[in-house]
């Protein structure tokens, strides 16, 4: 129901008619006439026998002038009946009669009568009783009417004022900057009772644009630049622009002949639509101290009694103001939370285009996961029937933490050492050591040669020394060969390899030279481990020293409170020579391989530790939790299916597709999508991913609108998806 500022009206008392019912008919008419002469000419005799029913001797009289014996019934219980309902001051009674005594008067002025008069009647007197009587009910009614008006103005402000407190409520809770707009219009609609309301909103290239109208009819597309294009003058030809220049409200009584404004474009939007617009209401948004946000325009006043169209009554101004500042104020708290979240997503991309750039092996990695997650994401969510029919992201917020987890998934990786994520040979650390190594073969094999050289100038037998040096180069060429075809970690290694990496390793050679000169204070450290050799020294062509360990510290530990449960190998690096390059497949060794899982923990810890806002509380989780098995083997904290949403379910499935599927990888050929699914589906049947998600991965299509954005065509193989489908069997 709209609130009027209007009061409700009361009837005017004086316009009330006067009763006469005296003894007699003669009587009445008597004194019906009297009061006539003395200018009342509402007077309602009542005559005849009927008595009048007394439910209409009430509040529609100004005054009751009553025989004691009339029609009304015996005259005491009228005057009773009529006190029971009204006070003497609302409807005065004056009993008139032939011959009152004592007795008979103090009777009726007990039962409620105002005054008495006896007949015959004196003129005057008649004339000044019955003025008295009836300027008493005027002035109580007149008392209660300004009640009555106080009462509604009362009533009226308190329900502006809850309005305007639950509005502020609302706008307070509401996200959404279309939600508040049309709130704040329909409510100031109802709250002012008119016909319209539209509002524009200043945009970045400092013009107002028409963004909603509670009418059904078209929004007009142009836009009212607030400062002329070519002097930069502000341009306040305009109701809505001046109102936006000057923060200060307008108010138009009557469009057609407003002056001050041009008011054409609302004219042609009239006689385009087919609407008439009369007066005009227009107010500025904006928060205290603050740029305005925009224009609330309210249409055309309708006067609450008739529905007319009138002039917004000026009284209406700080009331409507009131409800623009506070949508001012939410739209630019609305305004900030925005901002705070584009810097938030800006700075989630920087950090994960970092990691990315970091090392080519995961090169756009996590940027493709959260590509390929939100696509699997959106298919299980339409999912309408089946084991994942119940989920489903219901807000905005709960897609944005799923984005947010996603592309921070890998963001423990920007404390992974690069020589580690890219460790491409087995000897690797900064660099490549098997040119050092290779290094040591030249040194042999120029040992080999002085050998020849001394023996030949000894006169040893020249074909045996000749002979004997070839087989040592020959060796030593075969040897390097060998050690270095181990370095790529491209095959498996048996156990008679591993004995040749120690057999050849024990070829000794002799240093010359100090080698703890030009040591940084950390290496230095390390060598001082062992003991001091004097030089010559014997080297071996491949060893594994006490130098090689990389001690862990303490900083390297994980909380204990974080419950990882990764297997922690003992040093955090072996750079052991024989001890890498004895590595049975791949070219990283348990150290190596815990520090790049590590990679969770790391992300994990900081994630947990960040001060995310409630809407982004289940972030650590979507990070934190795609290397975990369903079966409880995964890493960092071995977490079973109990544990694992249909989120980090996705996330999982996301991740590996996409590492075994990237184009962009150094070193490793991309795998055709049969191939990547192949290997997907064994995990399905091993139980390690989700049998469900896989499914929908393949039959929402998902797989291929991924594959044809970013594998290559020859990737692109043709697949059956069927024989991936269904359950897994379960073990006998
Ligand atoms: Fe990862
Ligand atoms: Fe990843």
């Amino acid at each position: 129901m709209p609130l009027h500022e209007e009061t409700t009206a009361q009837p005017d008392v004086s316009s009330l008619p006067i009763l006469v019912a005296a003894g007699t008919s003669g009587e009445t008419a008597e004194l019906a006439r009297l009061l006539q002469s003395l200018g009342y000419s509402g007077v309602t005799a009542v005559n005849g026998p009927a008595p009048v029913p007394p439910a209409e001797v009430g509040a529609s009289y100004r005054l009751v002038v009553l025989g004691l014996t009339n029609p009304l019934g015996t005259g005491l219980d009228t005057i009773a009946l009529i006190r029971k309902r009204l006070p003497a001051a609302a409807l005065p009674i004056l009993v008139v009669s032939q011959a009152l005594d004592g007795p008979a008067k103090r009777s009726a002025l007990r039962a409620g009568a105002n005054d008495f008069l006896t007949l015959p009647m004196d003129g005057d007197e008649w004339s000044l009783r019955t003025r008295n009587l009836l300027l008493m009910s005027d002035q109580y009614h007149a008392a209660l009417n300004d009640k009555d008006q106080l009462r509604v103005e009362l009533q009226t402000r308190s329900s502006r004022l809850r309005m305007l407190i639950e509005n502020g409520l609302l706008m307070a809770r509401t996200h959404d900057r279309t939600s508040l707009l049309r709130h704040t219009l329909f409510e100031g609609q109802r709250l002012i009772a008119c016909d319209a309301a539209s509002v524009y909103l200043v945009t970045p290239q400092g013009t107002l644009r028409f963004a909603m109208r509670t009418r059904d009819d078209a929004l007009a597309q142009e836009e009212i630049p607030l400062y002329d294009p070519d002097t930069g003058a502000p341009d306040t030809h305009y109701v809505s622009t001046w109102c936006a220049l000057h923060q200060q409200s307008i108010l138009v009584d009557d469009v057609t002949s407003e002056t001050r404004f041009d008011l054409s474009g609302t004219r042609r939007f009239d006689a385009h639509s087919g609407y008439r617009t009369v007066s005009l209401l227009t107010v500025p948004m904006a928060p205290r101290k603050g740029e305005v946000l925009g224009v609330l325009q309210f249409i055309n006043k309708l006067d609450p009694a008739t529905g007319r169209v009138i002039p917004f009554p000026s009284e209406l101004v700080p009331l409507v103001e009131a409800l623009a500042a506070q949508a001012a104020v939410a739209l630019d708290n609305l305004g900030l939370l925005d901002e705070r979240r584009a810097s938030m997503e800006s700075l989630i991309r920087t950090i994960a285009t970092a990691i990315d750039a970091k090392s080519p092996y995961t090169a756009r990695h996590s940027e493709r996961v959260p590509e390929l997650a939100l696509m699997l994401a959106e298919a299980a969510h339409a999912e309408p029937l089946g084991p994942l029919a119940t989920f489903g992201f219901h807000t905005d917020d709960e897609w944005h933490e799923f984005r947010v987890g996603a592309w921070l998934h890998d963001c423990g990786k920007i404390t992974t050492p690069e020589h580690v994520i890219d460790k491409a040979t087995k000897l690797e650390t900064i660099y490549n050591r098997i040119h050092e190594i290779r290094t040591r073969f030249e040194v042999l094999w120029r040992d080999a040669e002085i050998e020849r050289l001394q023996a030949l100038a000894a006169g040893d037998d020249v074909t045996a020394v000749e002979t004997r040096c070839a087989a040592q180069k020959a060796r030593l060429q075969d040897d390097f060969a060998f050690i270095a075809q181990c370095n790529l970690g491209s095959e498996n290694l048996s156990q008679a390899h591993r004995d040749r990496i120690q057999q050849i390793g024990a070829t000794a050679w002799l240093r010359h030279f100090d080698d703890r000169l030009g040591l940084a204070e950390e290496e230095l450290a390390r060598r001082e481990r062992e003991p001091l050799r004097t030089l010559p020294a014997t080297e071996f062509l491949l060893a594994d020293q006490p130098h090689h360990v990389i001690v862990r510290g303490l900083a390297d530990l994980p909380d204990a409170d974080m419950g990882f449960k990764l297997d922690m190998p003992d040093h955090a690096y072996n750079h052991g020579e024989i001890y890498n390059l004895s590595i049975l497949r791949g070219t990283l060794t348990p150290e190596d391989r815990y520090k790049i899982n590590e990679h969770m923990t790391h992300g994990i810890t900081m994630l947990e530790r960040m001060p995310f806002p409630k809407s982004l509380r289940r972030v650590p989780e979507y990070a934190g939790t795609h290397h975990e098995t369903l079966l409880g083997t995964g890493y960092p904290r071995k977490l079973g299916a109990a544990d694992l949403s249909v989120p980090a379910r996705i996330m999982m499935i996301a991740d590996i597709f996409e590492a075994l599927t990237a184009t962009d990888r150094p070193y490793k050929k991309p795998k055709p999508l049969s191939e990547a699914l192949h290997i997907l589906h064994t995990l399905k049947h091993k139980g390690h991913i989700d049998a469900d998600i896989f499914d929908l991965f393949l039959t929402s299509g998902v797989y291929l609108r991924y594959a044809s954005k970013y594998l290559a065509a020859s990737q692109i193989d043709a697949i059956d998806i069927q024989r991936y489908l269904g359950p897994v069997p379960v073990p006998q």
